[in-house]
Protein backbone atom coordinates (compact mmCIF):
# COMPACT_ATOMS: atom_id res chain seq x y z
CA UNK A 1 0.00 0.00 0.00
CA UNK A 2 2.23 2.29 0.96
CA UNK A 3 4.66 2.27 -1.82
CA UNK A 4 1.69 3.66 -3.76
CA UNK A 5 1.25 6.59 -2.16
CA UNK A 6 3.10 9.74 -3.61
CA UNK A 7 6.00 11.09 -1.73
CA UNK A 8 5.71 14.40 -1.08
CA UNK A 9 8.01 17.04 -2.65
CA UNK A 10 10.37 18.65 0.02
CA UNK A 11 9.97 22.38 -0.43
CA UNK A 12 13.06 24.05 -1.62
CA UNK A 13 14.86 25.58 1.58
CA UNK A 14 14.85 29.37 1.99
CA UNK A 15 17.78 31.55 1.14
CA UNK A 16 18.79 34.38 2.75
CA UNK A 17 20.59 37.03 0.14
CA UNK A 18 22.58 40.87 0.93
CA UNK A 19 21.91 42.80 -1.98
CA UNK A 20 23.61 46.31 -1.99
CA UNK A 21 23.17 49.45 -4.43
CA UNK A 22 26.15 51.28 -5.64
CA UNK A 23 26.51 54.66 -7.42
CA UNK A 24 26.83 58.50 -7.45
CA UNK A 25 24.18 60.70 -5.49
CA UNK A 26 21.42 60.81 -7.38
CA UNK A 27 21.29 58.95 -10.14
CA UNK A 28 18.25 56.73 -8.68
CA UNK A 29 19.59 54.18 -6.70
CA UNK A 30 16.63 54.47 -4.20
CA UNK A 31 14.03 55.29 -6.24
CA UNK A 32 14.67 52.11 -8.29
CA UNK A 33 14.26 50.02 -5.38
CA UNK A 34 11.47 52.01 -4.25
CA UNK A 35 10.00 51.57 -7.72
CA UNK A 36 10.37 47.91 -7.32
CA UNK A 37 9.45 47.06 -3.66
CA UNK A 38 6.70 50.17 -3.81
CA UNK A 39 5.47 50.37 -7.04
CA UNK A 40 5.85 53.70 -6.76
CA UNK A 41 8.17 56.92 -7.59
CA UNK A 42 9.24 60.39 -6.10
CA UNK A 43 10.00 62.77 -8.21
CA UNK A 44 11.75 64.74 -5.05
CA UNK A 45 15.21 63.94 -4.41
CA UNK A 46 15.59 62.95 -0.68
CA UNK A 47 19.39 61.82 -0.27
CA UNK A 48 20.06 58.84 1.36
CA UNK A 49 21.63 59.37 4.79
CA UNK A 50 24.68 56.71 5.34
CA UNK A 51 22.14 53.28 4.46
CA UNK A 52 18.62 52.73 4.10
CA UNK A 53 18.02 49.35 5.23
CA UNK A 54 15.11 47.17 3.85
CA UNK A 55 13.96 43.67 3.55
CA UNK A 56 11.64 41.75 0.84
CA UNK A 57 10.80 38.34 -0.49
CA UNK A 58 11.17 37.31 -3.74
CA UNK A 59 10.21 33.92 -5.15
CA UNK A 60 12.53 32.51 -7.66
CA UNK A 61 11.74 29.13 -9.06
CA UNK A 62 10.44 27.44 -5.85
CA UNK A 63 12.78 28.64 -3.85
CA UNK A 64 11.77 31.70 -1.23
CA UNK A 65 14.08 34.16 -0.70
CA UNK A 66 14.77 36.62 1.57
CA UNK A 67 16.44 39.84 0.31
CA UNK A 68 17.85 41.86 2.80
CA UNK A 69 18.90 45.03 1.11
CA UNK A 70 21.39 48.21 2.11
CA UNK A 71 20.59 50.92 -0.15
CA UNK A 72 23.78 53.23 -0.20
CA UNK A 73 24.58 56.59 0.22
CA UNK A 74 26.35 57.62 -3.00
CA UNK A 75 28.00 61.18 -1.76
CA UNK A 76 31.20 60.77 -0.76
CA UNK A 77 30.42 62.22 2.58
CA UNK A 78 29.09 59.14 3.81
CA UNK A 79 32.11 57.19 2.60
CA UNK A 80 32.52 56.34 6.65
CA UNK A 81 29.88 54.82 7.17
CA UNK A 82 28.86 52.68 3.50
CA UNK A 83 32.46 51.52 3.54
CA UNK A 84 31.78 48.51 6.41
CA UNK A 85 28.60 47.04 4.55
CA UNK A 86 30.29 45.83 1.69
CA UNK A 87 30.92 42.57 3.18
CA UNK A 88 29.10 38.98 2.76
CA UNK A 89 27.14 40.58 -0.32
CA UNK A 90 26.11 37.98 -3.00
CA UNK A 91 24.31 40.70 -5.36
CA UNK A 92 25.16 44.56 -6.15
CA UNK A 93 23.13 46.86 -8.45
CA UNK A 94 25.28 49.50 -9.51
CA UNK A 95 23.57 52.35 -10.93
CA UNK A 96 24.54 55.41 -13.34
CA UNK A 97 22.39 58.11 -14.75
CA UNK A 98 22.14 58.01 -18.77
CA UNK A 99 22.44 61.51 -18.71
CA UNK A 100 25.60 62.11 -16.24
CA UNK A 101 28.53 60.96 -17.70
CA UNK A 102 30.55 61.40 -14.50
CA UNK A 103 28.12 59.33 -13.34
CA UNK A 104 28.95 56.34 -15.84
CA UNK A 105 32.66 57.19 -15.43
CA UNK A 106 32.57 56.77 -11.65
CA UNK A 107 31.27 53.12 -11.79
CA UNK A 108 35.34 51.63 -11.66
CA UNK A 109 35.93 53.85 -9.20
CA UNK A 110 32.43 52.65 -7.23
CA UNK A 111 34.08 48.98 -7.90
CA UNK A 112 37.69 50.11 -6.69
CA UNK A 113 36.23 51.17 -3.25
CA UNK A 114 34.56 48.23 -3.25
CA UNK A 115 37.43 46.17 -3.53
CA UNK A 116 39.27 48.38 -1.03
CA UNK A 117 36.98 47.30 1.74
CA UNK A 118 37.06 43.60 1.23
CA UNK A 119 40.68 43.77 1.66
CA UNK A 120 42.94 41.30 -0.27
CA UNK A 121 41.03 38.19 0.83
CA UNK A 122 37.23 39.47 -0.60
CA UNK A 123 36.62 37.51 -3.54
CA UNK A 124 34.53 39.83 -6.41
CA UNK A 125 34.02 36.95 -8.78
CA UNK A 126 31.75 35.66 -6.65
CA UNK A 127 29.25 38.38 -6.66
CA UNK A 128 26.41 38.90 -9.08
CA UNK A 129 26.57 42.51 -10.57
CA UNK A 130 24.08 44.23 -12.39
CA UNK A 131 24.48 47.81 -14.14
CA UNK A 132 21.42 49.82 -14.50
CA UNK A 133 21.41 52.70 -17.06
CA UNK A 134 19.07 54.60 -14.77
CA UNK A 135 16.72 57.61 -15.77
CA UNK A 136 16.36 56.25 -20.09
CA UNK A 137 13.16 58.31 -20.14
CA UNK A 138 15.42 61.52 -19.93
CA UNK A 139 15.98 61.21 -23.56
CA UNK A 140 16.65 64.56 -24.47
CA UNK A 141 19.11 64.29 -21.60
CA UNK A 142 21.15 61.11 -22.84
CA UNK A 143 24.42 61.35 -23.35
CA UNK A 144 25.88 57.75 -22.19
CA UNK A 145 24.30 55.51 -25.32
CA UNK A 146 23.18 51.73 -24.55
CA UNK A 147 25.83 50.34 -26.80
CA UNK A 148 28.64 52.35 -24.52
CA UNK A 149 26.85 50.89 -20.86
CA UNK A 150 26.65 47.49 -22.53
CA UNK A 151 29.76 47.23 -23.50
CA UNK A 152 31.67 47.87 -20.38
CA UNK A 153 29.35 46.03 -18.28
CA UNK A 154 28.97 42.64 -20.29
CA UNK A 155 32.96 43.17 -20.89
CA UNK A 156 32.99 42.65 -16.88
CA UNK A 157 30.72 39.51 -17.14
CA UNK A 158 27.98 41.88 -15.38
CA UNK A 159 24.34 42.16 -16.18
CA UNK A 160 23.37 44.63 -17.64
CA UNK A 161 19.78 46.70 -17.85
CA UNK A 162 18.22 49.75 -19.67
CA UNK A 163 16.11 50.92 -16.31
CA UNK A 164 13.76 54.37 -15.51
CA UNK A 165 12.41 54.19 -11.79
CA UNK A 166 10.20 57.03 -13.20
CA UNK A 167 8.37 55.05 -15.79
CA UNK A 168 9.04 51.60 -13.90
CA UNK A 169 10.50 50.46 -17.47
CA UNK A 170 13.25 47.58 -17.37
CA UNK A 171 12.52 47.49 -13.64
CA UNK A 172 10.78 44.22 -12.85
CA UNK A 173 13.39 42.40 -15.66
CA UNK A 174 16.12 43.76 -14.01
CA UNK A 175 15.66 42.53 -10.76
CA UNK A 176 13.96 38.91 -11.23
CA UNK A 177 17.06 38.54 -13.89
CA UNK A 178 19.12 39.51 -10.74
CA UNK A 179 17.65 37.20 -8.16
CA UNK A 180 17.48 33.99 -10.68
CA UNK A 181 21.54 34.86 -11.26
CA UNK A 182 22.16 35.10 -7.32
CA UNK A 183 20.21 31.74 -7.04
CA UNK A 184 22.19 29.98 -9.66
CA UNK A 185 25.56 31.12 -7.96
CA UNK A 186 24.41 30.06 -4.45
CA UNK A 187 23.26 26.28 -6.29
CA UNK A 188 26.28 26.61 -7.94
CA UNK A 189 28.20 26.87 -4.61
CA UNK A 190 29.29 30.22 -4.59
CA UNK A 191 31.17 30.46 -7.72
CA UNK A 192 29.92 32.02 -11.17
CA UNK A 193 27.90 29.59 -13.97
CA UNK A 194 30.86 29.26 -16.92
CA UNK A 195 28.59 30.29 -19.32
CA UNK A 196 27.95 33.75 -17.64
CA UNK A 197 32.27 33.90 -16.81
CA UNK A 198 33.10 35.28 -19.51
CA UNK A 199 32.44 37.71 -22.29
CA UNK A 200 31.69 36.75 -25.37
CA UNK A 201 34.02 38.71 -27.01
CA UNK A 202 37.80 39.81 -26.62
CA UNK A 203 38.97 42.82 -24.12
CA UNK A 204 40.96 43.74 -27.12
CA UNK A 205 37.26 43.78 -29.01
CA UNK A 206 36.16 46.03 -25.95
CA UNK A 207 39.31 48.26 -26.16
CA UNK A 208 39.06 49.07 -29.44
CA UNK A 209 35.84 49.99 -29.69
CA UNK A 210 36.38 52.12 -26.77
CA UNK A 211 39.27 54.03 -28.59
CA UNK A 212 37.57 54.10 -31.98
CA UNK A 213 34.70 56.10 -29.71
CA UNK A 214 37.08 58.37 -28.59
CA UNK A 215 39.53 59.29 -31.24
CA UNK A 216 39.94 62.99 -32.23
CA UNK A 217 40.05 62.00 -36.16
CA UNK A 218 40.21 59.42 -38.81
CA UNK A 219 43.91 59.36 -38.56
CA UNK A 220 43.45 58.89 -34.90
CA UNK A 221 40.74 56.00 -35.50
CA UNK A 222 42.44 54.07 -37.87
CA UNK A 223 45.71 54.72 -35.09
CA UNK A 224 48.34 55.68 -37.75
CA UNK A 225 50.11 58.76 -37.93
CA UNK A 226 48.68 62.22 -39.35
CA UNK A 227 50.19 61.77 -43.24
CA UNK A 228 50.67 58.17 -43.09
CA UNK A 229 50.76 56.12 -46.46
CA UNK A 230 48.13 54.75 -48.26
CA UNK A 231 49.50 51.57 -47.43
CA UNK A 232 49.62 52.07 -43.74
CA UNK A 233 46.47 53.20 -44.07
CA UNK A 234 45.01 50.26 -45.84
CA UNK A 235 47.16 48.04 -43.22
CA UNK A 236 45.64 49.38 -40.24
CA UNK A 237 42.26 49.49 -41.99
CA UNK A 238 42.62 45.70 -42.56
CA UNK A 239 43.68 44.84 -39.12
CA UNK A 240 40.53 46.93 -37.33
CA UNK A 241 37.88 45.49 -40.02
CA UNK A 242 39.36 41.33 -39.09
CA UNK A 243 39.02 42.97 -34.89
CA UNK A 244 35.24 43.83 -35.16
CA UNK A 245 33.31 42.79 -38.55
CA UNK A 246 29.88 42.50 -37.85
CA UNK A 247 30.30 38.80 -38.34
CA UNK A 248 33.03 37.94 -36.28
CA UNK A 249 32.55 40.55 -33.16
CA UNK A 250 29.41 40.22 -31.37
CA UNK A 251 30.41 43.39 -28.98
CA UNK A 252 28.25 46.09 -28.12
CA UNK A 253 28.94 48.76 -30.38
CA UNK A 254 31.03 46.46 -33.07
CA UNK A 255 28.81 47.65 -35.80
CA UNK A 256 28.93 51.25 -35.46
CA UNK A 257 32.90 51.22 -34.62
CA UNK A 258 33.22 48.77 -38.18
CA UNK A 259 30.92 51.49 -39.80
CA UNK A 260 33.50 54.50 -38.34
CA UNK A 261 36.65 52.53 -39.77
CA UNK A 262 35.05 52.20 -43.29
CA UNK A 263 34.36 55.54 -43.25
CA UNK A 264 37.57 56.90 -41.57
CA UNK A 265 39.77 54.92 -44.47
CA UNK A 266 37.38 56.22 -47.19
CA UNK A 267 38.19 59.70 -46.14
CA UNK A 268 41.71 59.38 -46.06
CA UNK A 269 42.38 57.69 -48.86
CA UNK A 270 40.12 59.92 -50.74
CA UNK A 271 43.11 62.46 -50.22
CA UNK A 272 45.87 60.92 -50.13
CA UNK A 273 47.37 60.56 -53.59
P1 LIG B 1 21.75 59.21 -3.02
O1 LIG B 1 20.86 58.58 -2.01
O2 LIG B 1 22.08 60.64 -2.68
O3 LIG B 1 22.99 58.43 -3.28
O4 LIG B 1 20.91 59.31 -4.41
P2 LIG B 1 20.12 58.11 -5.15
O5 LIG B 1 21.02 57.50 -6.16
O6 LIG B 1 19.48 57.21 -4.19
O7 LIG B 1 19.02 58.95 -5.96
P3 LIG B 1 17.45 58.98 -5.74
O8 LIG B 1 16.86 57.64 -5.96
O9 LIG B 1 17.15 59.65 -4.47
O10 LIG B 1 17.01 59.89 -6.98
C1 LIG B 1 17.61 61.16 -7.26
C2 LIG B 1 16.70 62.02 -8.09
O11 LIG B 1 16.54 61.48 -9.38
C3 LIG B 1 15.28 62.18 -7.53
O12 LIG B 1 14.84 63.51 -7.74
C4 LIG B 1 14.48 61.19 -8.35
O13 LIG B 1 13.13 61.58 -8.46
C5 LIG B 1 15.18 61.26 -9.69
N1 LIG B 1 15.08 59.99 -10.43
C6 LIG B 1 15.44 58.76 -10.00
N2 LIG B 1 15.24 57.83 -10.96
C7 LIG B 1 14.76 58.51 -12.02
C8 LIG B 1 14.35 58.10 -13.33
O14 LIG B 1 14.42 56.94 -13.74
N3 LIG B 1 13.91 59.10 -14.17
C9 LIG B 1 13.85 60.40 -13.78
N4 LIG B 1 13.41 61.29 -14.66
N5 LIG B 1 14.22 60.81 -12.56
C10 LIG B 1 14.66 59.87 -11.69
MG1 LIG C 1 19.50 57.13 -2.19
Amino acid sequence: MEANVPKRKEPAKSLRIKVISMGNAEVGKSCIIKRYCEKRFVSKYLATIGIDYGVTKVQVRDREIKVNIFDMAGHPFFYEVRNEFYKDTQGVILVYDVGQKDSFDALDSWLAEMKQELGPHGNMDNIVFVVCANKIDRTKHRCIDESEGRLWAESKGFLYFETSAQTGEGINEMFQTFYVSIVDLCENGGKRPTANNSASFTKEQADTIRRIRNSKDSWDMLGVRPGASREEVNKAYRKLAVLLHPDKCVAPGSEDAFKAVVNARTALLKNIK
